[in-house]
């Protein structure tokens, strides 16, 4: 593919789209002192979530307490289930420090099911699991495989094999399941089909990836998402979590935090919204929670896009004169992928761009319209990239990490173009770093790592059982 030429590509656009241009900049573009005023903000609030249960940002405590050392041995089964899809995983941790087997098969999360109630959930869960238990070992005696269960929402956790669904998050809205234990709810269907299966840990994705990318290598020190939802985990220490204080836990021992900071900013303090962002909050299942998240994520990327296409047509007639846009109004129609398309249309005429909003949605884009288009894109996916690295930055000062490698999994950071480097521009300046030098914070990808993670954790568990310290 050729690299993009954006040359004079404005030229031939007329004043009054340049205007709205101008005008989505503004409202788009978060500059250098804004990036820092968040993070300032935003480290406030990951302490306030330490100190105490019900604070914006949860900082849930998970179990997990220390890195795996290598020496980790066995066979797993690892269930992990995210906003788009549901994998379930089998992986052989073998001899070899540090290395692994996997077999996995996805399944897509049915539509209906995010709205449908806990029992529908829970069969369909366990029906995946059947599925790939039979297929994988017909007829063959397993005795009782340990599942790491990925469960990637936020649960208070009282113990790792344990978690209360403290609230649907990316869009899920399933009756029965909230303010109860997930995994006595799914092993309950479990045991009805008598599959041998017992869940030795509940393990949220951030959690799963800080794992998985620790094991390869011991200089990762976060765990981050930016797929369908965005989140952050890392190790504190016992006695810098003052809302654990009553258990008396030994003040240097580390425990992994599933920070859930999607939630960052939900009073609305310090994040600079559009009127867009507030449509989609006003039109979200859970309005008034996930206010990070729902700028951020891969699920609304797209989102955000449509509605500002709507509104320059709509209110502003602007743009797509005489059309029928019948398509464009249908909420959530738009995925991230749609952005990352036009963001990567390598033709000087945008006819990518162009081919893509006939197909998908019976639209002809003029080529005006289409530099708009993709400077909406580039816009809104800069934003996010933007925004998510001070949850990154706001980690790394409140621990005074200066140095440390990040580990990122999700669909928006492994293939949202030019993401991974805006993210980066964005930490040079909110750090500081000295330009010229080698980043000192990198953020790399650990790919699937939180199926890996999950069975990691299932095996610590094991062993932390086997040696009494439960
Ligand atoms: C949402 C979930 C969180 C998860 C993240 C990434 O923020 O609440 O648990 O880690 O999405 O999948």
């Amino acid at each position: 593919r050729r690299k993009p030429s954006r040359k004079g590509s404005m030229a031939d656009v007329p004043k009054s789209l340049l205007e709205a241009i101008a005008d989505l900049e503004k409202l788009f573009i978060v500059d250098q002192d804004k990036l820092k005023q968040i993070t300032d903000h935003f480290i406030g609030e990951l302490e306030k979530g330490l100190d105490h249960e019900g604070a914006n940002i949860p900082m849930n405590p998970t179990w997990v307490m220390g890195f795996p050392t290598g020496d980790e041995q066995g066979t797993f089964l690892a269930l992990d289930m995210g906003g788009t899809n549901l994998r379930v995983c089998e992986i052989m941790l073998p001899e070899e420090k540090g290395e692994f087997d996997i077999i996995q098969s996805k399944y897509r999360m049915p539509e209906e099911l995010k709205t449908g109630n806990a029992e529908e959930l829970w069969e369909y869960v366990a029906d995946c699991l059947q599925q790939f238990i039979e297929y994988h070992h017909e007829d063959e005696d397993l005795g009782a495989l340990p599942l790491g269960f990925t469960f990637s929402y936020p649960a208070t956790q009282d113990y790792i094999d344990h978690g209360v669904l403290q609230r649907w998050t990316k869009g899920f809205d399933i009756d029965g399941v909230e303010g109860h234990d997930v995994v006595e709810q799914f092993e309950a269907v479990l045991k009805k089909r008598n599959l041998p299966i017992t869940v030795a840990a509940l393990v949220n994705d951030t959690i799963g990836t800080l794992i998985a990318s620790a094991y390869t290598d011991p200089a990762m020190k976060i765990g981050c998402i930016f797929g369908t939802g965005c989140n952050s985990a890392y190790m504190e220490n016992c006695g810098s979590i003052p809302k654990l204080k009553h258990l008396n836990l030994p003040e240097d021992t580390p425990m992994a935090i599933n920070c859930e900071y999607g939630a960052f900013d939900n009073e609305h303090v310090v994040l600079p919204r559009t009127p867009y962002d507030v449509t989609i909050d006003e039109n979200s299942p859970r309005p008034g929670q996930q206010a990070f998240e729902k700028m951020i994520a891969g699920l609304y990327l797209g989102e955000i896009f449509r509605l500002v296409l709507v509104d320059l047509h709509e209110n502003k007639n602007l743009i797509f004169e005489k059309q029928d846009i019948s398509k464009l109004k249908k909420p959530y129609t738009l995925d991230a992928s749609f952005l990352s398309l036009i963001e990567e249309d390598p033709f000087e005429n945008l006819s990518e761009t162009r081919d893509l909003f006939e197909s998908m949605l019976n639209i002809q884009a003029t080529k005006p319209e289409c530099e708009l288009a993709r400077r909406l894109a580039e816009l809104i996916g800069t934003r996010a990239a933007r925004l998510s690295a001070c949850g990154v930055a706001a980690i790394c000062r409140k621990k005074n990490i200066e140095s440390c490698h990040v580990g990122a999994d999700g669909s928006v950071f492994n293939k949202y173009p030019h993401f991974k480097a805006r993210g980066a521009q964005a930490l040079r300046e909110i750090l500081d770093w000295p330009k010229g030098k080698r980043d000192p914070i990198v953020l790399s990808s650990s790919e699937d790592g939180s199926g890996v993670g999950a069975a990691l954790i299932a095996a610590l568990t094991i062993k932390r059982v086997k040696q009494g310290n439960t």
